[in-house]
């Protein structure tokens, strides 16, 4: 009799053990590994020894057709996905619970179906009646949607299959769907993956876009979508603060478009709206007037955005001062600190400091460097930044300020909002030409960061407690 051979799957990433493990070897995590019976045959793969057909190998240049899309009618989701769902894709739509993914998908699918396309959207975590609840919240009742509470995956694509192909489906979530080729339990890595493999088959086979909606857990009890993650086209990532109202979508992954698109969306009590100007957005609630804050004029793909980044330096009662940084990287920050110190003569060994990027927006841009060092030094130095101006520039290590990317569309863009003066890298001088040379006259360059000290430091009263450290370069 055949041993039925027993295997561990780490809950967190996936990978399989013959043993089980308190800690999984390769993500590190503790507790993650689960037995999942007997090693899951790869479904459809014949043990039948079969004859290998022949095909053609064809060379580079040739026929070459854009993927066709298919416009979802959100102006936001189809500017991350690269102008629509591409047929035969499959999508995967990331997110922590409750930020919003069955909003946003149900909405979509109701543009979708109102332009007349077929689309459908299965549930595996709501009922039918729950789901229309939500339609009729968000005005959308009247769409056309073919809506079903499904989670064999099987019954869905032997349904689907009937009748017309639909252009879109979403399966809201791939952590509730199971299918029979697989032995373990709903939710467990496996029963995800082999879940994934049918419906990624299907879709290339039919020509149906598909979205699949994965959970984000932390404590890794659930089987994370990062096994997927591999297997679809597109990974979407949906984020947002639980105390904002921005939702922000990115594309982490995308084999037909760009991945440094973001779309911006606010939720409201009618469900998700499209903000097409998100930098009036982010700085809709600044605080004019106060040290700290250095409006950042960055880039998000193709589109410039403008943010608030606060800075907070205050005297440590600890032994090793505090760091603390929302939405921007904390390595960065020990940077421009360093550079500050070294040369620039900002001691800020004996603060905490504190930043943060206002919004709940995270921002990945090197170019952020001059907004937040001048942000630090306007804390530490207790003068306001002027109201009407915005930074933007990378510092390097020697203290220097290097010019960055796409400075004509950020002054735009700045100037378009109502700002008069940005502070920018002194090799942007030459750059900024053609259409942003009138939006280059706010421009005030800058070469070293010890010139953009000097200029803070002029600026304002030096506090009590910061004078003999700040008041220096003045
Ligand atoms: P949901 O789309 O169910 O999140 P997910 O599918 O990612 O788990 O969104 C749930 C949250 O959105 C919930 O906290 C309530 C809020 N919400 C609104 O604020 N307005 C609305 O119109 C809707 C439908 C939801
Ligand atoms: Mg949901």
């Amino acid at each position: 009799m055949a041993r039925q051979t027993l295997t561990f799957a780490c809950q967190n990433c996936g990978a399989t053990y013959g043993r089980w493990q308190g800690k999984c070897d390769s993500c590190g995590e503790w507790n993650t590994l689960v037995e999942e019976g007997a090693a899951a045959p790869t479904p459809g793969a014949a043990r039948v020894s079969r004859k290998g057909r022949l095909f053609n190998l064809e060379p580079l240049t040739g026929e070459a057709s854009e993927a066709p899309r298919l416009a979802s009618g959100m102006a936001e989701l189809d500017r991350v996905t690269g102008g629509g769902f591409v047929r035969g894709s499959v999508l995967l739509m990331a997110g922590d619970p409750g930020i919003g993914k069955s909003t946003l998908l149900i909405q979509a699918t109701a543009a979708l179906a109102r332009a007349g396309e077929r689309a459908v959207y299965i549930s595996g975590e709501e009922a039918v009646a729950q789901v229309r609840l939500r339609a009729e919240r968000l005005g959308l009742s009247d769409a056309p949607v073919e809506l079903a509470s499904e989670t064999a995956v099987e019954d869905i694509i032997a349904t689907l299959t009937q009748g017309k192909i639909p252009r879109l489906i979403v399966i809201d979530s791939i952590q509730t769907m199971w299918t029979d080729t697989v032995d373990s339990a709903p939710g467990t890595v496996s029963q995800v993956r082999g879940a994934a493999q049918m419906l990624i088959r299907f879709a290339k086979r039919s020509g149906a876009a598909i979205i699949l909606v994965g959970h984000v857990t932390k404590d890794g009890q659930i089987a994370g979508p990062r096994v997927v993650e591999h297997m679809v086209d597109a990974v979407l990532s949906f984020e947002g603060e639980g105390s904002h109202q921005f939702r922000i979508l990115r594309a982490v992954k995308n084999r037909f478009g760009p991945t440094d698109e973001i779309g911006v969306f606010e939720m409201t009590g009618s469900g998700l709206r499209e903000v097409a100007n998100p930098s009036e957005l982010f700085l809709s609630e600044r605080d004019l007037g106060s040290p700290g804050t250095a409006v950042f004029a960055g880039m998000e793909g193709t589109r410039p955005l403008l943010v608030e980044i606060q800075a907070l330096v205050a005297p440590t009662s600890l032994g090793t001062p505090r760091r603390a940084v929302v939405g921007w990287d904390t390595s960065r920050l020990a940077m421009v600190i360093a550079v500050l110190e070294a040369h620039c003569g900002v001691k800020l060994g004996g603060y905490d400091v504190y930043l943060n990027v206002a919004g709940g927006m995270r921002i990945n841009e090197p170019a952020a460097d001059l907004a937040a060092a001048a942000a630090l030094v306007s804390s530490l130095a207790n003068s306001p930044l002027p109201a009407d101006a915005v930074y933007f520039g990378e510092i390097s290590l020697s203290g220097a300020i290097r010019p960055v990317a796409h400075t004509p569309s950020r002054l735009k863009e700045s100037a378009k909002l109502g700002f008069t003066r940005a502070v920018v890298p002194e090799a942007a001088r030459s750059e900024a030409g053609d259409d942003g040379l009138r939006a280059s006259q706010m421009a005030t360059y800058v070469g070293s960061l010890t010139s953009l000290v000097a200029d803070i430091a002029a600026l304002g009263k030096p506090r009590q407690n910061a004078a003999q450290n700040s008041g220096q370069n003045a």
